[in-house]
């Protein structure tokens, strides 16, 4: 079985996703991790995430960067969107993310583009979402929790440019794939997120 977990910048799709795979027995990878590897490695290099030919460079991460400890910053999210849409970036990408996919048993991928590039043939495919407020509180709370003193506007202010990139890229753009189940998380715990998301893709598969 294959499933596809898509969705913005802390709708809940990396945890949901991650119950999914431990409920079902899958593996589970977080592509969203690829492309932060690839916005790290630039910035490592010193390069532009902005510029193509930089961008496609860093393709050829190693995978140490994989385990950077920076790789789950804002700062590298913000990189991995600028990355993220350059076509030949995601080019370089995709054979990894499809051959994880189709391996025999099947497996869970999370990421933006899933159910619409990377697995259109998914046996169930969710589309999670959440308000802006409730996503840059859960952000809040995950960095203060880290002990990190960031202002929770600014938190706000930084996802809304992310989405904005996201959706209105010209390639593979963050959008609900037809036939994707919608799961607004805003006002689930993480237990009731969970809850649903295996009820949603009990239904599909
Ligand atoms: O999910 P995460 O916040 O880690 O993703 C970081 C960035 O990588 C996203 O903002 C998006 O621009 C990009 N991304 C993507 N396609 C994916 C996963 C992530 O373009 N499948």
């Amino acid at each position: 079985m294959i499933i596809a977990v898509d969705g913005p910048t802390a709708s809940g799709k990396g945890t949901i996703a991650k119950a999914l795979a431990a409920h079902f027995g899958l593996p589970h990878l977080d592509t969203g991790l690829l492309y932060r590897a690839v916005g790290r490695q630039v910035f490592l290099s010193g390069g532009n995430p902005d510029d193509a030919a930089d961008a496609l460079a860093a393709c050829d991460f190693a995978d140490a960067v994989l385990a950077d400890p920076d790789l789950r910053t804002e700062e590298t999210g913000g990189y991995a969107s600028r990355v993220s849409i350059h076509p030949p970036v995601r080019a370089a990408l995709l054979a990894r993310q499809q051959a994880f996919a189709n391996q025999p048993g099947g497996a869970v991928l999370d990421g933006r583009d899933i159910a619409t590039v990377i697995a259109p043939h998914a046996d169930a495919k969710l589309f999670v979402t959440a308000s802006v407020s409730a996503r840059a509180m859960r952000r809040w709370t995950e960095m203060k929790g880290l002990g990190l003193d960031v202002d929770r506007t600014e938190i706000e202010a930084d996802l809304e440019a992310r989405d904005e990139r996201d959706r209105n890229r010209a390639e593979a753009p963050l959008r609900q794939a037809e036939g994707a189940a919608l799961l607004d998380t805003s006002n689930l715990t993480k237990e009731m997120a969970v809850a649903t998301a295996i009820a949603l893709v009990e239904k599909q598969a």
